[in-house]
């Protein structure tokens, strides 16, 4: 298995209850998208799965490593250089140069000397250049970060966790500033190397036609509980009308943009 979560909640220090009730796993390597309403949760199970929260109740492992039980620091920090994470707004220090953005996908793995080293002078050079090409960023190798758009700086993100090879990907709303077409060959890379690799990935999307063409596990969220897991041509219009439901007048879905159903289609 690649995590396992059994009846886990998640309260926050303010006593808000971000998560109850979810059970859940995945073998190592499956695709799920998460979707949901906001505020359903998806940002909090992806951060509890990475162990930036850890559950208040119910019992989670992730990559064999029970989490619940206390886990030391050692162990987590251990664990957590097996997860890459793309952020939606990616956490980067705006006057860092690409390059240590990307490399610091390998800080956790590397000992401490090569770590520090590389935040001064970038210690793999022709593999962050081969991870920013998969992206087509090759050319902002050495530009500042506060120097990209939201979108280039999505991507820097995203070639982070393909440089760091991590076995469980979670990737939150990755592609939600770029445009159609890059959103979906962004999905389309992501969903690719995460196959390469049998790395497991969990993303959450708001575009529901873009989680519906290239992920074959849906997990519907809302108010911090699962409402389905399901194959992806097995969720029905009126589950996903119903997952969006609000007390107001009836919403359009969101979908990744009503112009470009013959793309989404090309990622089935
Ligand atoms: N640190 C926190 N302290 C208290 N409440 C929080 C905290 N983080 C999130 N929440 C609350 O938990 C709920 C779920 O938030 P979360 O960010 O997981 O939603 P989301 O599904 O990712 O939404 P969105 O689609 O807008 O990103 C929200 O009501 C939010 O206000
Ligand atoms: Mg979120």
């Amino acid at each position: 298995m690649s995590f396992t979560l059994d009846d886990v909640g998640l309260t926050h220090g303010n006593g808000f209850c971000a998560l109850s009730d979810i059970c859940l796993s995945a073998t190592q390597g499956e695709h799920i998208a998460l979707i949901g309403p906001s505020g359903a949760g998806k940002t909090s199970l992806l951060t509890t799965l990475g162990t930036g929260h850890l559950p208040t109740r119910g019992h989670m492992t992730v990559l064999g490593q029970s989490v619940s039980m206390q886990p030391t620091a050692r162990q987590l920090k251990a664990l957590r250089s097996r997860i890459g994470t793309v952020h939606q707004a990616a956490p980067i220090p705006p006057r860092q140069r690409v390059v240590t953005a990307v490399l610091a996908g390998k800080l956790g793995q590397w000992p401490l000397y090569k770590a520090l080293a590389s935040l001064a002078y970038p210690q793999d050079i022709p593999g962050a250049s081969k991870a920013l090409a998969r992206v087509q960023l090759e050319d902002k190798l050495f530009a500042r970060c506060d120097q990209l758009s939201g979108g280039q700086l999505q991507r820097v993100g995203i070639a982070r966790v393909l440089y760091q090879q991590a076995e469980l990907i979670l990737a939150d709303e990755p592609v939600s500033a770029l445009d159609p077409a890059l959103s979906l060959a962004t999905v389309q890379l992501l969903v690719q190397e995460a196959a390469a690799r049998g790395a497991t990935l969990v993303a959450s999307l708001h575009a529901v036609d873009l989680a519906l063409a290239c992920f074959p596990r849906i997990i519907g969220l809302r108010h911090g509980r699962m409402v389905f897991d399901l194959p992806a041509p097995q969720v029905s219009q009126a589950q996903l009308q119903a997952l969006y439901a609000n007390d107001g007048p009836a919403q359009p879905l969101p979908t990744l943009q009503q112009t470009a159903p013959a793309m989404v289609m090309a990622c089935r």
